[in-house]
């Protein structure tokens, strides 16, 4: 079968390390499950795999690939939730597990004809899911999710800022928050991009950088350096900032003053459960929210999806059709 794999990996040039490989099909463990991949997405995380960062050269060749809706081995369709580790490590969470795995950390990824995960990670596609917009929710989605509603608790009314409003997982929160009653705001550096987070339910999209209509309760930050200044001016006093992400730069001046002057909370997030990703799907039937596709590419040009993505030309999920 064909699959996309890190074969090496370079800081300023990542996509010289993927290789389309013809590779066996996997033969799944006793109690893991062979899934025939039908959509996979992109996720900044197959980017900083490439260029190593949080991946040690130790785990290369791997095949990439965090994403994965398609059909296991009796025909079901199905979601992967990525989050491969146990959950009683982490004390009821498998995100808190400290030997947890992202999909293609440790474990051969997405970008394939075929996968193979734990049983337990597999969850019902709904029918009024497509397996396109399936293979966008497991990371960023997911991810928005749990942002949104296990760390930073939102409630209808809340006033909530999305920064980078085109990135995969700060789309899923434009939709999500609004979906949950919230009054959102967005930032991006495209004119095009801040036009269409409007019509996903941003109430008002600024550039990057400038002043909002009003402080906010909640930040949803995934952009880091280039925008962490912007956050915390944004935030009323007592206000909350979740940060998943630093596409951008991870060592911003981190402005203590106003941190603890302001009272304002900074909380981590990664990834979501098992049980997050289903609670997701409910609210999507409830709500109707989809996700928000750019485009489709066979796996056969994956390069070039990648490169959109690192260029920042992205407004949404690439989705990847590994058996196009
Ligand atoms: N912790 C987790 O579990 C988790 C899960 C998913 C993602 N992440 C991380 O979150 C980040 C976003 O992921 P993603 O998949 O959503 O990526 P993405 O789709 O590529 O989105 C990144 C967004 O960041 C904004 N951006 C990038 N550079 C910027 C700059 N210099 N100034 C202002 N805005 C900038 C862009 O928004 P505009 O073009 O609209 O300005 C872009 O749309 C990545 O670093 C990823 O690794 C973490």
């Amino acid at each position: 079968m064909l699959a996309a794999t890190a074969v090496s990996q370079s800081a300023s040039d990542p996509l010289s390390g993927l290789e389309l490989r013809d590779v066996p099909v996997p033969a799944p463990a006793p109690g893991w499950s062979l899934v025939k991949v039908m959509a996979s997405s992109l996720n900044m995380h197959d980017v900083w795999t490439l260029r190593g960062v949080g991946h040690p050269a130790d785990r290369i060749p791997m095949i990439l690939g965090c994403d994965a809706a398609g059909y296991d081995e009796h025909g079901n369709e199905v979601i992967v939730h990525p989050v491969l580790g146990d959950p009683e490590a982490g004390g009821g969470d498998v995100t808190l597990d400290p030997n947890r795995a992202l999909l293609s950390e440790r474990h051969a990824g997405a970008f394939a004809e075929y996968l193979t995960v734990p049983t337990g990670n597999l969850v019902p596609k709904p029918s009024w899911l497509s397996f396109d917009e399936a293979a966008c929710l497991p990371v960023a989605w997911g991810t928005a999710y749990r942002m949104l509603f296990t760390r930073a608790r939102i409630t209808a009314g809340d006033r909530v800022l999305v920064q980078g409003a085109g990135g995969g997982v700060a789309s899923a929160a434009i939709k999500l928050a609004a979906a949950a009653g919230a009054v959102v705001y967005a930032t991006s550096r495209s004119e095009a991009k801040r036009a269409e987070s409007l019509t996903w339910g941003a109430r008002a999209a600024v550039p990057s950088g400038d002043r909002l209509p009003e402080k906010v309760d909640v930040v949803i930050e995934t952009v880091g350096e280039a925008t962490w200044a912007h956050s915390l001016k944004c935030l009323k006093p007592g206000g909350t900032v979740v940060i998943a992400g630093a596409t951008s730069g991870a060592n911003p001046p981190a402005d203590l003053n106003r941190v603890f002057y302001q009272q304002q909370s900074v909380l981590g997030s990664t990834g979501c459960t098992r049980a997050e990703l289903v609670a997701l799907l409910r609210m999507m039937e409830a709500t109707g929210v989809r996700p928000v596709v750019d485009r489709t590419l066979p796996l056969a040009e994956i390069h070039q999806g990648l490169r959109l993505m690192i260029d920042g030309a992205l407004t949404g999920k690439l989705v990847i059709h590994p058996n196009a």
